[in-house]
């Protein structure tokens, strides 16, 4: 099912969230399920929990198939984490765009570790244990962010590049927010 995106100055979204306890729940299955219909109603690249509103440790991302509203990002494979520890392999940052469906029409350039490590689980409580760089790395900072109460507008450190995607990015197939 379709759910309402919270959007920024919601008070949820700046919330720590907690951790999921039982695994291949009924509860835990619907919602992944309502976050995977929300996400891909909106082009999203991810999505988190709090987002639509239950703060828990739960985020999904990735698609296997190119983005709409990133068309120049590499595919990232379809991913549901919970749980998540995010470690950096070492102190390499770079920049780079992104926005946010809770945070619509706009976007901001965003320092991110490089190379990290993520481990978690998966909705059956199955470990996963991954190193990711690049986009891929990007995209689980950004959702985890949410776990911790962080939107992306916060890591913003050169407020001269965040603003409207329709005037950044006009070319950008941004119809949704
Ligand atoms: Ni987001």
């Amino acid at each position: 099912m379709i759910r309402p995106i919270l959007k920024m100055g919601e008070p949820s979204l700046f919330e720590a969230s907690a951790k999921v306890e039982e695994f291949g729940t009924p509860e835990l299955r619907e919602l992944i399920a309502d976050m995977e219909d929300t996400m891909k109603a909106a082009n999203g690249a991810g999505i988190a929990a709090p987002q639509i509103g239950v703060n828990l440790q739960v985020v999904i991302f990735g698609s296997d198939e190119i983005n709409l509203r990133y068309p120049d990002a590499p595919v990232v494979p379809r991913t549901t984490l919970i749980n998540p520890v995010i470690e950096p392999l070492d102190d390499e940052k770079e920049e780079g765009w992104e926005g946010c469906l809770s945070v619509p029409g706009m976007r901001g350039v965003v320092p991110r570790y490089t190379r990290i490590r993520y481990t978690g689980f998966d909705e059956q409580g199955q470990p996963i244990d991954r190193e990711a760089e690049g986009f891929h790395a990007r995209v689980v900072q950004h959702e985890c962010d949410h776990l911790w109460g962080i939107l992306y507008p916060m890591r913003i450190e050169d407020m001269s590049r965040f603003g409207y995607t329709s005037v950044l990015f006009p070319e950008l197939d941004d119809a949704d927010d």
